[in-house]
């Protein structure tokens, strides 16, 4: 087992980790929901929603988004975020750092050492008894400071962070007991029918997406009764940017999403974490596609990253209240 060379603790952050998070929202019948963010505006629109809202939230960060923003200065930003939510009217809520779709065991050890409260190993694509073995690797070292750790089993069509895959592999009910009792993990993902990005589904016009698989995930809620369980590819792809993107020159025609019916379905069960990216990332577009469209002169960003924040908040705190249910169980 490898030992610690802890530098920050997330508890000195103010993080906390997902597991009395994920207790309440399983005893509750709600989600919580997992935001990805790369920069400051996305970060503040995360916080100000869930705090406005009153919802628990954890905030995350791929690989790639921390290399992006740079590890020490996201560290800072996350400690910075903390101190600001304090002293907004209502106070902190309960919010997790995690790291999303962790692709080794360094790098899991690294974000646990910068102040993560809670990290996603994935092994998704490997055999499954490599899964086990590195899943479990991350999990030993882990719980030596209290962190959380989400294992994933099944995989996304679609790009989960430099990795892609063309097919859906569902999740195997038959394997979540065993995958869980060996490798201690606190949380796991699974393949139910979601991808990730803002094509999830090949739909003619005039036809809806295919259902998710429900039938899967009772067959995993009835061998783990109980157990958190997280939907990755969650985003509903949402028909008013999409349209607000194609009508000030994008082209993003064919996007489609998760309804936010099976979503709020979802919520109710054992699925207690909802991972939204996409989404966010199409409010953006959305918003500075128009403001340049409309004003070609400016140049000014904060004339364009602060109403593209003003509208992430609005859609945060929709998603909180309407579809996870999380709104007001801070
Ligand atoms: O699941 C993938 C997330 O949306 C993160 O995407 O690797 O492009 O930051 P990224
Ligand atoms: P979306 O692409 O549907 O937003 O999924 C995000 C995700 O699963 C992050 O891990
Ligand atoms: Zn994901």
């Amino acid at each position: 087992m490898t030992t610690a060379t802890r530098t920050v603790s997330y508890k000195e952050l103010g993080f906390v980790n997902t597991r009395e998070m994920f207790a309440k929202a399983n005893k509750e019948g709600y989600a919580v929901p997992a935001y990805n963010f790369n920069n400051m505006e996305q970060l503040q629109a995360i916080l100000t929603a869930c705090v406005k809202s009153r919802s628990p939230v954890i905030l995350q960060i791929s690989k790639g988004a921390r290399e992006y923003a740079n590890p020490t200065l996201l560290r800072w930003m996350a400690r910075g975020a903390m101190e600001m939510i304090k002293e907004m009217p209502g106070g902190a809520v309960p919010t997790a750092l995690h790291l999303d779709h962790g692709d080794s065991f360094e790098l899991c050890k690294s974000c646990i050492e910068n102040g993560f409260s809670s990290v996603m190993i994935d092994g998704s694509h490997l055999p499954y008894e490599e899964n086990i073995r590195l899943t479990r690797q991350v999990v030993e070292y882990a719980h030596q400071f209290d962190v959380t750790v989400e294992g994933e089993l099944g995989v996304l069509a679609g790009i989960e962070d430099e990795v892609s895959s063309e097919h859906t592999h569902y999740t195997e009910p038959a394997q979540v007991e065993d995958f869980v009792k060996r490798t201690g993990v606190d949380s796991l993902a699974i393949s139910i029918g979601t991808s990730h990005g803002a094509f999830k589904f090949k739909v003619k016009p005039g036809e809806s997406a295919p259902p998710l698989r429900f039938d899967i995930l009772e067959e995993v809620e009835k061998r783990i009764p109980g157990f958190p369980i997280v939907l990755h590819g969650a985003s509903s792809v949402l028909n008013s940017y999409i349209d607000m993107i194609n009508k000030y020159g994008g082209k993003m025609e064919g996007a489609v999403g998760v309804s936010a019916e099976q979503l709020r379905k979802a919520a109710k069960s054992a699925v207690c974490k909802i991972n939204i990216d996409s989404d966010g990332r199409l409010v953006m577009t959305a918003v500075i596609r128009k403001v340049f469209a409309e004003k070609p002169g400016e140049f000014d960003p904060r004339k364009y990253l602060g109403p593209a924040r003003e509208e992430l908040i609005k859609m945060y705190m929709d998603k909180n209240k309407n579809v996870l249910g999380s709104a007001d169980r801070a």
